[in-house]
């Protein structure tokens, strides 16, 4: 190969990379904090998308203690809630608790469809 085209090649190789990275990217995950999610219902969350996604099972074991032991009725932050605005486990939860490694143990005693 000449010098010329060596630089050609490098030149392109140079300019493609920002593609080939975004595309291999979004296979690897390498700058995405969690997989394509299934959109939920309505406007928002019961609480901020960021606030949720780091701390939703926080709100629900303090609503699941509230129900429980004050009585308060869980309403939209309960998992009947959760069904209401994201109602497929597997396209919602589940993708992101698979992408994370996580697996809540709370489906042997609550329904909440696949
Ligand atoms: C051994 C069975 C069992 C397991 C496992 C379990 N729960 Fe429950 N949960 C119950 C029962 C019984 C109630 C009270 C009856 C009700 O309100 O459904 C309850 C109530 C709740 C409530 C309040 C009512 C509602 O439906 O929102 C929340 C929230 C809740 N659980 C969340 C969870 C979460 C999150 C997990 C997993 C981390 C979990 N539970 C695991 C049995 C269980
Ligand atoms: C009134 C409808 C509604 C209810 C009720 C609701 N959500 Fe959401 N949720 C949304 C919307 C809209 C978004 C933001 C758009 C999106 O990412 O789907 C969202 C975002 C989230 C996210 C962040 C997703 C991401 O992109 O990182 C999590 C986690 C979440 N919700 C969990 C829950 C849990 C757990 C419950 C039950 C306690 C719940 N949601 C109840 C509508 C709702
Ligand atoms: C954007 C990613 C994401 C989404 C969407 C998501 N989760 Fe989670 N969830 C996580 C992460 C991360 C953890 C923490 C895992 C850990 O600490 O090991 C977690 C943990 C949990 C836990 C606590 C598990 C335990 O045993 O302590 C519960 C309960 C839970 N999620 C319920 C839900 C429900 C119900 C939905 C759907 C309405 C949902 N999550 C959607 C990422 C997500």
């Amino acid at each position: 190969m000449s010098k010329g085209l060596l630089a050609v090649a490098i030149f392109f190789a140079v300019l493609a990379f920002p593609l080939i990275f975004n595309a291999t990217s979004a296979v690897t995950g390498s700058t995405k904090s969690h997989p394509a999610l299934k959109q939920g219902k309505g406007e928002k969350c019961v609480k901020d998308t960021d606030w949720m996604r780091r701390n939703h099972m926080n709100l629900l074991k303090h609503t699941r203690d509230d129900s429980v032991r004050g009585g308060i009725p869980a309403g939209e932050s309960g998992l009947a809630g959760c069904v209401s605005c994201h109602p497929k486990r597997g396209e919602f939860c589940d993708s992101c608790h698979s992408f994370v490694g996580a697996s809540p143990e709370c489906w042997q005693c609550h329904h909440y469809p696949v």
